[in-house]
């Protein structure tokens, strides 16, 4: 790993509180090949879902200082319940104190400039982890790019947990996520446009559809991020110029790599080597 003691190494981060950011960073590889990226999952400590604001806060801070120790200019916040409870004060807070040339972006903004233009009915189902239904992120944020919409939310607490504990293909995954579409759907029978608010989502996506009755478009997020990454850095040459080209991919995890390394491919689609990073 040369390049994580090089002066010119400056890899995109991009953060989770585990696995589920990975299938961001699949899409972002994608459409962005030849940058050098440095993934960072907070296994340890995930999920991030239920926990209060200021321990989401605390540990989404830690871990973007860590990126940024090790040489990011630029962080992703690949996680939604980040994004909802802790980018807004790093962003206002925290980064004009430890160095306001760094920047922070996430997941949400993104999401919800699109989903206007993709629903014909303006009725937005959105799927998410505790956290960020509580944090009302979503509503705030259509509401803004899409005023003419209506937002109904539903929490899936045991839609990460399952994924995490790789139970993503068992009963248990078929009777949760058939019970938690049916009480989103209860709450509106116009709802046509489903955000899939949680980066883990995207490996439930089978079931999903499974119980998803016809004619509701599904948005997953990693392919509408890839792109407004690719637009971010088009809108900020400098930003873009310091980002190295090294077409490298590292990935730290808080917890075992054993651990991160046999699961890891499930998410990003091909075997990683990762490394442990200690607080
Ligand atoms: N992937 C994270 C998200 O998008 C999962 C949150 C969690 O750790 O519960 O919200």
């Amino acid at each position: 790993m040369h390049e994580l003691n090089n002066t010119n190494y400056h890899p995109i981060g991009v953060f989770d509180s585990g696995f589920g950011g990975l299938t961001v960073l699949k899409e972002i590889v994608k459409v962005l090949p030849d940058y050098d990226y440095l993934y960072l999952g907070d296994n340890a400590r995930a999920p991030y879902g239920n926990r209060s604001f200021h321990t989401v806060y605390d540990y989404t801070l830690q871990c973007v200082k860590m990126l940024f120790d090790n040489g990011c200019h630029l962080v992703i916040l690949a996680c939604n319940t980040s994004s909802a409870k802790a980018l807004r004060t790093i962003q206002q807070k925290d980064l004009p104190m430890i160095d306001s040339e760094r920047r922070v972006l996430g997941v949400i903004r993104p999401t919800t400039e699109m989903v206007g233009s993709i629903s014909t009915t303006k009725n937005i189902g959105v799927l998410g982890t505790l956290g960020t239904v509580a944090s009302h992120s979503y509503l705030t944020e259509i509401k803004k790019f899409a005023p003419d919409c209506n937002v109904f939310q539903h929490a899936c607490p045991m839609w990460v947990p399952l994924v995490e504990n790789n139970e993503h293909e068992s009963d248990a995954a078929d009777y949760f996520i058939q019970k938690d579409i049916e009480l989103l759907l209860s709450q509106s029978d116009s709802i046509d446009t489903i955000i899939l608010a949680c980066t883990h989502y995207p490996l439930l996506i089978n079931k999903i559809i499974k119980y998803l009755p016809q004619g509701i478009k599904l948005m997953p997020q990693g392919e509408v991020v890839a792109n407004s990454l690719v637009n971010y850095l088009q809108r900020h040459p400098e930003m873009e110029s310091r980002c190295s080209k090294g077409k490298s991919r590292h990935f730290f995890t808080t917890d075992s790599t054993v651990h991160f390394d046999s699961s890891a491919e499930l998410f990003f689609g091909e075997r990683v080597e990762s490394k442990h990073l200690k607080f």
